[in-house]
């Protein structure tokens, strides 16, 4: 059983990490914890595009300057210094940054998602057999508390077996307006569709929770609420101009302009970062734009139904018009219902008695955490490490094979959507079993 309250590694000698795209994961998330905390890990380097961002980077983490790219290229071709590249590049970069990495040899933790179409996914399996080297995946919520506590609740089956399971991705409404109205998930071209690019993490804990083969997907969806028919009368194009500045929700003025050193109000600007900074980028950039008059194009709420091999049904929706910004989760077994919010961090065990009105209450007690993954990144990272130094979590970490069926299953569910939620059925060469086998060659051959 693996411990909710995760210690700092056992000391080991340091894994070197080279971030690649110094944004909102790979600076503030990955290289900040690996400075703050004990990980196991230390940051060597970084390849960033933007001089503004690697100067930052540079001088906040301490990166030599010889160790600083502008290019993957250059970095590829420079002399090894590292041990493994953490790739937090856009969506649609993320296929050829795997491939070239491990053209080289080193090991890679990829931000989800794999690559933004199902070729590319399969191929990065042959790139990664034909290196030998180890592609992980920033599936991140596997390794927070929370599921973690829900994953022991269902493998000790005190409850009996799960009948059914419900998955809830409440984007909150300022989340969908700042990244999938304005920001850079907006368009399926230029990033993918969300059920991949948001919520390959939410089929990956089911698919990980239940467990098995999932035999057919079904999915209805569609951008329903952010569109130029919900605009209010008269509004402007961009909100510095518009009538409606002081009364609407997504007032990019009331939202933006303010001295919060945090995601998501320090990422609209590049640095240095500033309140007139903030204030030109949302003059100019796409954060200023009006959200029912933007390039919008990807759903606003969509659910899926998976059927499971198991005969057991699951569902999830995924919201943009929700207060919370969090993911909840409803489990029905033979003997207790399980509830749970991954934001308040609550999971509550409602035990049947038999008798209409009363149950026994178990709320299961989760550590306290501060990132939006209720600690998924800080535990990923601790547990990488031990992976990678003593092979220890192999049945948990999010291998490249462990990873592609959540993959499979937002492509599928996309197929079904475009086609009117028509019944898909999911090929046995996606089950995990087959899944497994590309990749076993490769990992008896390192
Ligand atoms: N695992 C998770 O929970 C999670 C959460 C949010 C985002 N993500 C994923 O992480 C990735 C990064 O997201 P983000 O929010 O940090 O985005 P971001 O836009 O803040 O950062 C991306 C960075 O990559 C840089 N970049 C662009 N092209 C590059 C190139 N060719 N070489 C090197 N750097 C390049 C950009 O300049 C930028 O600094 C995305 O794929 C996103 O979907 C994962």
């Amino acid at each position: 059983m693996t411990s909710l309250v995760m210690p700092g590694p056992a000391k080991q000698p340091p894994i070197r990490v080279v971030i690649v795209g110094a944004g909102a994961r790979g600076n503030r998330v990955f290289a900040g914890l690996i400075s703050r905390e004990d990980t196991g890990f230390v940051n060597v380097g970084v390849v960033e595009p933007n001089e503004a961002r690697r100067d930052a980077f540079r001088a906040r983490y301490g990166i030599r300057p010889e160790h600083a790219f502008g290019s993957l290229n250059d970095f590829l071709d420079a002399p090894r210094f590292g041990d493994i590249v953490f790739i937090c590049t856009p969506d649609v970069t993320h296929y050829a940054h795997a491939r070239a990495v491990s053209e080289k040899g080193y090991d890679i933790l990829l931000e989800k998602p794999i690559a933004t179409n199902l070729p590319d996914c399969l191929a990065l399996i042959d790139v990664q057999q034909t290196h030998r080297n180890q592609i992980f995946v920033a599936h991140v919520l596997r390794y927070s508390p929370f599921f973690q506590a829900v994953k022991e609740v269902i493998d000790s089956r005190r409850l009996g077996e799960i009948r059914a399971i419900d998955l809830q991705e409440n984007i909150g409404h300022w989340h969908y307006a700042h990244s999938y109205v304005r920001g850079n998930w907006n368009r399926e071209a230029t990033s993918g569709p969300i059920l991949l690019t948001k919520s390959s993490h939410d089929l990956d804990i089911i698919h990980w929770l239940v467990g098995g083969r999932v035999e057919s997907v079904v999915s209805y969806g569609n951008l329903d609420y952010f569109t130029e028919a919900n605009a209010p009368p008269g509004a402007a194009d961009r909100c510095v101009v518009c009538p409606h500045q002081d009364t609407c929700l997504y007032s990019a003025m009331h939202f933006y302009l303010n001295d919060r050193d945090e995601w998501p109000f320090n990422v609209v600007a590049p640095p240095p970062d500033s309140v007139e900074a903030r204030r030109k980028a949302i003059e100019e950039g796409p954060y200023g734009r009006c959200v029912w008059r933007s390039e919008n194009n990807t759903c606003d709420d969509q659910t899926v139904l998976l059927r499971f091999s198991s005969d057991i049904h699951a569902t999830f929706g995924l919201h943009a018009l929700t207060a919370e910004n969090s993911r909840s989760i409803r489990i029905l077994f033979d003997t207790a219902e399980l509830t749970g919010n991954l934001y308040r961090g609550t999971l509550t065990v409602s035990h049947f008695t038999g008798r209409p009105d009363e149950f026994r209450i178990e709320e299961i007690q989760l550590p306290g955490t501060s990132d939006s993954h209720g600690g998924g990144d800080l535990r990923l990272l601790r547990m990488l490490y031990e992976h990678l130094t003593t092979g220890a979590h192999a049945d948990l970490v999010t291998s490249l094979e462990s990873s592609l069926p959540s993959h499979v299953l937002a492509f599928l569910a996309e197929e079904s959507r475009r086609e009117g939620a028509v019944k898909i059925p999911v090929p046995e060469i996606f089950s995990p079993r087959a899944i497994d086998a590309l990749g076993h060659d490769a990992r008896l051959s390192r």
